[in-house]
């Protein structure tokens, strides 16, 4: 397996551009399986997660053709309304198809995706919506089996704000009869780029981007042609590394008003983050603060950002304390980071990080996308070298991240096995 090799110290200093938004580009992928016809999807990411959704759609029976950075799906025929669990347990983003297959097909078979890394992640909210929609739902042999002639109108409340739940029953709902709300739905800046991208389609959604959302179903949708939101995640990461090495960056076709909760946290730590053209500069300071953080779903600070902000906190100079509230279990890095000389303790969902003078390199093992980031964040300040291992976790959700960095001015070289 490919290893990332860093040597830190190096303060980052330059330009990068951020990539399309992998949490934006999978979901609206799958939208094309709501209506026959080439859709055009520009700005999609180049990353493993989305090589995974191509698969999936074309073993469906759709045509999947990239040009760059654009993609153009042909839904015509799907005649194969399955996602094998090979492929949902590699991505279980997979499971965004089961609406859009139910809506369109009147039937649909995903394997449950199982857990993974960060928590047991069910999809239950998924299935009681789909049956509040009058769609039959039978759990076999681990497979999600529903069917429905036609889904129905209803009002939808979430127990808890899920983003991919909303996002699939949005698109459900795009193509039943008469009106269904979403309550307590997700407000993610993908929920309204997929909404606008499904509204292109002939789609009728109002409050997209509230917690509350209306879908007027209609009868058919036509082809799409759109543009995918750049990835606040990426953009946020970036932002976060030019802090931590006290550097000066400039990070262009990101939307800073998608990271608010972010760049207030990220101000209160004494980096300055200013809107230019096209992005922010952000330049770190030399005294770094600890700052206290608690994730919550969009617009609170995204679960995502989670690991690398903590990498931040390991090296600045106070105590933080962490709260995750969205996973169980996205604290993985913690170890990782304390093999590096971290001052971590965990207390259940939370961890109290006390800053220390300097990380220390070290040979560490990627467990889940953000986490890798995390560590990749910590080996660029630590002394010495930091080995990472199982690389092919970042894979999944960047684009080329050790060219970007090196880039910066970073000493990080990817080793293929
Ligand atoms: C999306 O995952 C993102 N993935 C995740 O990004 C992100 O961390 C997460 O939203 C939260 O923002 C994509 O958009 C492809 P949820 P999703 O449903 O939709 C519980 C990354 O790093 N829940 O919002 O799977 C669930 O267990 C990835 O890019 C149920 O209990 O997350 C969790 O505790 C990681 N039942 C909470 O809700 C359900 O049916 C939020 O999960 C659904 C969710």
């Amino acid at each position: 397996m490919d290893k990332i090799i860093i040597h830190g110290g190096k303060r980052l200093t330059g330009e990068v551009r951020i990539s399309g938004a992998k949490n934006a580009a999978l979901p609206i992928m799958t939208a094309s399986l709501l209506g026959a016809g080439v859709h055009t999807f520009h700005n999609i990411p180049n990353l493993v997660d989305v090589q995974t959704i191509k698969k999936l759609l074309s073993s469906m029976g759709a045509k999947v053709d990239t040009e760059g950075t654009t993609i153009r799906i042909n839904a015509d025929h799907i005649d194969h309304c399955e996602a094998s669990y090979d492929l949902v347990k590699t991505m279980r983003a997979s499971i965004l198809v089961l609406g859009p297959l139910v809506a369109r097909m009147g039937k649909a078979r995903v394997s449950l995706p199982g857990g993974c890394a960060i928590g047991a992640r069910p999809v239950n909210l998924h299935i009681k919506a789909l049956q509040a929609m009058g769609a039959v739902v039978d759990l076999k042999e681990g497979y999600i089996e529903a069917r429905a002639k036609r889904l129905k109108g209803t009002t939808i409340y979430f127990d808890i704000v899920t983003v991919t739940g909303t996002e699939n029953i949005m698109m459900a709902a795009c193509l039943a009869r008469g009106t269904t709300f979403l309550k307590n739905a997700a407000q993610e800046p993908e929920v309204v780029n997929l909404a606008e991208v499904l509204n292109g389609m002939g789609a009728r959604i109002s409050g997209a981007g509230t917690d509350v959302i209306r879908i007027d179903g209609v009868d058919a949708l036509s082809p799409a042609e759109a543009t995918v939101i750049p990835d606040r995640i990426e953009a946020g990461t970036f932002m976060i590394a030019a802090g931590m090495t006290q550097g000066d960056v400039r990070i262009l076709d990101c939307n800073p008003r998608h990271l608010d909760a972010v760049i207030t946290k990220l101000r209160d730590s004494g980096m300055d983050v200013i809107p230019i053209e096209n992005g922010v500069r952000v330049t770190g300071c030399e005294t770094r603060k600890s700052v206290d953080i608690k994730t919550h779903p969009y617009p609170g600070f995204a679960t995502d950002l989670q690991a690398q902000m903590m990498s931040y906190m390991a090296v600045a100079g106070g105590l933080s304390v962490i709260t995750e509230t969205v996973f169980e279990n996205r604290f993985m890095h913690i170890s990782e980071l304390m093999r590096m000389g971290a001052d971590i303790v965990i207390e259940g969902n939370r961890a109290i990080v006390k800053g220390v003078d300097h990380l220390r390199g070290a040979p560490v093992m990627a467990t889940d996308l953000r986490a890798s980031a995390s560590l990749i964040l910590a080996g660029l300040v630590a002394e010495g070298k930091t080995e990472l291992s199982r690389v092919y976790h970042i894979d999944r959700g960047y684009e080329a991240i050790e060219q970007k960095f090196s880039a910066l001015g970073a000493d990080i070289r990817r080793i293929k096995a």
